[in-house]
């Protein structure tokens, strides 16, 4: 039988399912990754009320209640919700490499944040950290995401990332001196650090993100050179640590990943350059590395056509294959290693192609599938409602054909997608 993608039916369910999300829902599927407890559940089920699971078990032990709606994914695997722990929605990969996003007006960054939303969430994944844009125009998407005006994926929302004069951070070192060009996060020394953070919480931020390290597509940082210093970085987590939020940072090089978690952040972003020592310091410190082993494959093939600058493809060159190192060695040495691809380095929706890196750079398939669902929410302090299909988890499901224990790529290929108990996609057989 040909398969009918329902794209267009998409808008239809999730509009009417607003008021779905009250119904009793009975969910049946062939199988099931549990990914907290680590198992296959066959023939499972699930009940959901109000968006949230109540009872999940094998379907012979667990009837329809009467009335439930049901949603029979014959031939389907399901899982949680996906959770990408590292995009940036404001931005797009085809739009705005190196000068070309110049061109573009800054209200554009929102119109493209609503597409790539909805991107995100067609390809399985129901949360996601957005991890530094502009300014804080995301809280605005994450808002109308919340309040049901747009179909979204749960956004946690950084705003402005925080960082030195001319970092990785800053976002500003495009343009020559007379532009005096800035951004919105641009702080010297601790105390100016902290009003940062405090300025960020004002406007309604989730989370922090810092850089301690340069990057690959700011221009004129390094890789390898330390940014902010360790009394710096400690301010942004002491205040963000008293407000109740965590903080991120981005960080490359060895020395700025020490620094990072010397200073106590709660994820490192890329991690590319870990030692025996800094993957010690993180087991000790309970740091989780976010490593984005695919998008590497998308710079050196796409960027120059994108506008992306040389410079960036050769820090690009240069990062790649010690960052898989890294991870490879990370994953062995039993360091925390959760799901985040940087999309916006390549096109939003296609986040999913990380996992079959990630299981040929060291991890099985179930790990990474913990990675992304209930390992992720562990570090997003969500464990229990989030990442998981068990009694009083979000009711964040996907389904997809065949079985990504063997074949994790067929994630790449998502059929149905609920969050909170209301389907946004569902792939029906004609
Ligand atoms: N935002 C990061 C940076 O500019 C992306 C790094 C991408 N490359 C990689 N191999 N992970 O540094």
């Amino acid at each position: 039988m040909k398969k009918n993608l329902s794209v267009c039916l998409c808008g239809m369910l999730w509009s009417v399912a607003g008021a779905s999300a009250a119904e009793t829902v009975y969910v049946t599927a062939d199988r099931m990754i549990d990914p907290a407890a680590g198992r296959v559940i066959e023939n499972p089920a699930l009940i959901i009320t109000d968006g949230v699971i109540t009872q999940a078990g094998a379907a012979q032990n667990l009837p329809a209640p009467e009335g439930a709606r049901p949603v029979a994914l014959d031939g389907k695997t399901l899982l949680p919700g996906l959770i990408d722990m590292h995009v940036h929605l404001t931005s797009d990969a085809t739009k705005g490499g190196g000068y070309s996003g110049f061109a573009f007006q800054k209200e554009r960054a929102v119109v493209w944040a609503v597409i790539n939303a909805e991107r995100t969430l067609m390809a399985g994944f129901t949360t996601v950290r957005d991890i530094g844009s502009e300014r804080y125009e995301m809280l605005a998407v994450r808002d109308a995401v919340n309040e049901g005006e747009i179909p979204g994926p749960r956004i946690y929302v950084a705003g402005p990332p925080i960082g030195i004069v001319g970092g990785h951070c800053s976002d500003n070192t495009y343009l020559p001196p007379e532009y005096e060009a800035t951004g919105e996060g641009v702080a010297t020394g601790p105390w100016e650090m902290r009003a940062k953070v405090r300025q960020n919480i004002k406007y309604g931020v989730d989370f922090i993100k810092t850089c301690s390290t340069g990057g690959v597509f700011s221009k004129g940082t390094l890789l390898g050179a330390p940014q902010g210093t360790v009394e710096e970085l400690r301010a942004i987590v002491d205040e963000a640590h008293m407000r109740g939020l965590k903080v991120a940072s981005h960080a490359h090089g060895n020395i700025g990943i020490k620094n990072a978690i010397t200073a106590g952040v709660d994820t490192i972003e890329h991690a590319s350059y870990l030692d025996d020592e800094a993957i010690r310091m993180a087991k000790r410190e309970g740091v989780y590395f976010s490593m984005d082993i695919y998008n590497t494959e998308y710079t050196l093939a796409e960027g120059e056509k994108n506008g992306v600058l040389q410079e960036s493809i050769d820090k690009e060159r240069q990062v790649g294959g010690v960052q898989r190192e890294s991870f490879t060695k990370a994953v062995k040495a039993g360091a925390k290693v959760v799901f985040g691809t940087d999309a916006a380095i390549f096109p939003h929706g296609d986040n999913a192609k990380q996992f079959s890196r990630m299981v040929r750079f060291g991890m099985n398939e179930m790990q990474a599938i913990q990675a992304a669902t209930s390992l992720a929410a562990e570090a997003l302090d969500k464990e229990g409602s989030l990442g998981c299909v068990s009694a009083e988890c979000s009711a964040d499901l996907i389904a997809v054909t065949g079985d990504p224990l063997t074949d994790i790529s067929v994630l790449e290929t998502v059929d149905f997608v609920m969050r909170e108990g209301v389907v946004y996609k569902e792939e029906r057989a004609d």
